[in-house]
């Protein structure tokens, strides 16, 4: 299974563009079967046209014709959240990269898993929700599930390179010898931003990040630092770590992207530029490395790594989300949840920055969580906090 058929959802986002930039750099371990999106008609057709997989989905229906015009060959073409699971679960593909914005990566990543396809997970937000039912159905089917967050990717890198694997042919290393999980975070564009400025960011300097190239949403997120804490309990669930050994250190050059510290004291990072080609190609290729056109690092040209602590007071969404992954069960979703829909209120506008800290805090507060709670005990959560945050919205404008 050299070339890895690969189905990629979210083909038209920083992440799809990244997997197709892999696909090309490594053709003879990569191929292309499935491409999936939203509503990206024409991006999804011009990608399709280049690397031509059987099969195309576009969730939205509306869009189906724009699509089937712009197509230069014929692949069949699914539709609607059911072509979503269709594709997800493609006879011919081995894996499945999840790269869909938001919780829409949830269903089909689930479907995947029970036909067998290995999982490569960008879309954090599926392990925030639902990362106990995630992580079982994959263990219960053996299924792979190969971290494509830089961070998680990194990770992995070290547990893989240490040898704890734990006997077992999944990513899961041996928490009896790991201390502690180190994620490393640029800082966002506002890390050295005085708390007293945070008022008048607007969405258009909340979008500049200063490392990486990326999303909307996972932009914002890397601003509030939201970002971070999603990804501390998705660290939790992929590697089985309780969230009081899953740690954050600022590194604003973002060339080490995560470390593992082991109970001898010693600590693995993994290291390269800031380009998410490189956790992409190691979750496909893994466990084997293969050459590639990308630039290895330039020891001569790195001044300095820098590390230091967050500022936990002035950006609460680290706090938050410890908090959210402690509490388990439904939590870490109303958080997500919440979060998503105070982040688009502050790209269209209609709240302030600092106030999506505040809104998730406040739909947090109002929730009583339900423990091991099942998929529809977490999407009924999802809908609650959704419903809640919107609340929070319409008396923030009263
Ligand atoms: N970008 C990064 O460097 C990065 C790094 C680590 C992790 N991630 C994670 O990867 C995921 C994708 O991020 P991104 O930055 O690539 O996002 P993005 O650029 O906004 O792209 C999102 C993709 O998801 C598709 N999509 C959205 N809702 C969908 C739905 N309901 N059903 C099917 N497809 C849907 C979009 O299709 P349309 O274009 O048609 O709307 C698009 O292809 C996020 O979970 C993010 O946290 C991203």
């Amino acid at each position: 299974m050299n070339r890895k058929r690969v189905v990629i959802l979210g083909a038209t986002g920083s992440i799809g563009e990244s997997a197709l930039n892999v696909a090309r750099d490594i053709p003879e371990r990569m191929e292309i079967v499935g491409l999936a999106a939203k509503s990206n008609a024409q991006k999804l057709a011009a990608a399709a046209n280049e690397v031509r997989p059987e099969s195309v989905c576009l969730v939205d229906e509306t869009q189906i014709d724009v699509l089937r015009k712009a197509l230069d060959y014929q692949p069949r073409i699914l539709s609607g959240e059911a072509g979503l699971l269709e594709i997800a679960c493609l006879i011919d593909a081995h894996m499945v990269l999840v790269a869909i914005v938001g919780t829409g990566g949830l269903r089909p990543a689930l479907a995947a898993i029970k036909a067998g396809k290995d999982l490569a997970v960008a879309s954090k937000e599926i392990l925030v929700m639902a990362g106990e039912i995630v992580m079982r159905e994959a263990r219960d089917k053996s299924v792979h599930v190969l971290p494509v967050d830089s961070e998680h990717n990194a990770i992995f890198q070290c547990l893989e390179a240490a040898r704890l694997r734990a006997g077992r042919d999944d990513v899961v290393g041996s928490p009896r010898d790991v201390r502690r999980i180190i994620l490393t975070a640029s800082g966002g564009p506002f890390r050295e931003t005085p708390r007293t400025r945070f008022n008048s960011i607007t969405p258009e300097q909340a979008l500049k990040h200063p490392t990486w190239n990326m999303g909307p949403k996972i932009t914002i997120d890397s601003a509030t630092l939201f970002n971070k804490g999603l990804e501390m309990i998705e660290a939790h669930w992929l590697f089985a770590v309780e969230m009081d050994r899953v740690e954050v250190v600022i590194h604003p050059q973002s060339i080490v992207h995560s470390m593992v510290e082991f109970t001898d004291g010693s600590t693995l990072a993994q290291l390269s530029y800031s380009n998410m080609c490189f956790p992409i190609q190691y979750a496909v290729t893994w466990p084997d490395r293969v050459p590639n056109s990308l630039p290895p690092l330039d020891f001569s040209k790195l001044s300095k790594l820098e590390f230091s602590t967050p500022r936990y007071d002035d950006f609460p969404a680290l706090n938050l989300a410890r908090r959210a992954g402690e509490t388990g069960g439904t939590s870490p979703a109303v958080m997500n949840a919440a979060n998503e829909v105070a982040v688009s209120a502050f790209l269209d506008r209609k709240v302030r920055f600092t106030e999506i800290w505040g809104i998730v805090e406040q739909v947090m507060n109002q929730h009583t969580p339900v423990a091991h709670p099942d998929l529809d005990a977490i999407l009924g959560a999802d809908q609650w906090a959704r419903a809640q945050a919107q609340e929070c919205l319409q008396s923030a404008k009263a």
